[in-house]
């Protein structure tokens, strides 16, 4: 059975550690700076464009929000980290949840760390994939945004990008390039996940 169809549904939003679902399940997650694309990624995986909400404002998802594949096992979308337009109270709320979340939890596979292939590996992305490391949380990046890059300069950003995998533990070598627009990647990704077990 397809593991990615139109019957992935939303199960859903999680906004204290107490709200999870039970961890007795495989689940992968979405992390990126706020507006990186991970709402339009799970929406380009799933091939439901309403599915998780996406917009231009930084700061759109401020909840833990779950979808369930059709095997069961869920997919995470995570809020952002870094800037955000909301009151300062309000992120430092989900910024301390995300931190929760990323690392106790123990049905959690792979995190995904998007990063937007214009900007690459910024500070914030670094204290992240420290805190996976301490966690022992195996993670993998995930370039976005593909389509807004020339091919030579993607290159580049590649390099940067595996440079600094290279000093992170729990990081997994390989770098996904995507475009939840264009679709680039999006079948990789799909097998990637299908393939943990
Ligand atoms: P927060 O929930 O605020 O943390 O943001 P997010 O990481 O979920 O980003 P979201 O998916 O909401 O996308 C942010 C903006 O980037 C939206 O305007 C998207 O349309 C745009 N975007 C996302 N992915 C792509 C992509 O692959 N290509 C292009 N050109 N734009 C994209
Ligand atoms: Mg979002």
């Amino acid at each position: 059975r397809k593991l990615f169809t139109s019957e992935i549904d939303f199960l859903k939003g999680v906004v204290a550690m107490d709200g999870l679902p039970p961890d007795d399940r495989p689940e992968v997650c979405f992390a990126g700076r706020s507006n990186v694309g991970k709402s339009s990624l799970i929406n380009a995986l799933t091939g439901r464009k309403g599915l998780a909400r996406a917009s231009n404002t930084p700061g759109r998802t401020q909840e833990i929000n779950f979808f369930t594949l059709t095997d069961g096992r869920y997919l995470v979308d995570l809020p952002g980290y870094g800037f955000a337009n909301a009151p300062v109270a309000v992120v430092q709320k989900w910024q301390n949840l995300l931190k929760q979340y990323l690392s106790g939890r123990a049905s959690l596979r792979r995190a995904f760390v998007l990063i937007d292939a214009r900007h690459g590996v910024k500070s914030v992305d670094e204290e992240i994939m420290s805190l996976l490391d301490r966690s022992a949380v195996t993670f993998q990046a995930v370039l976005t945004k593909a389509d807004k890059m020339k091919a030579k300069d993607l290159e580049r950003i590649q390099a940067q990008v595996r440079e600094k995998l290279s000093k992170h533990p729990a990081a997994y070598p390989e770098i996904v390039m995507t475009s939840s627009e264009k679709g680039d990647g999006i079948a990789t990704l799909r097998a990637i996940i299908a393939g943990l077990d």
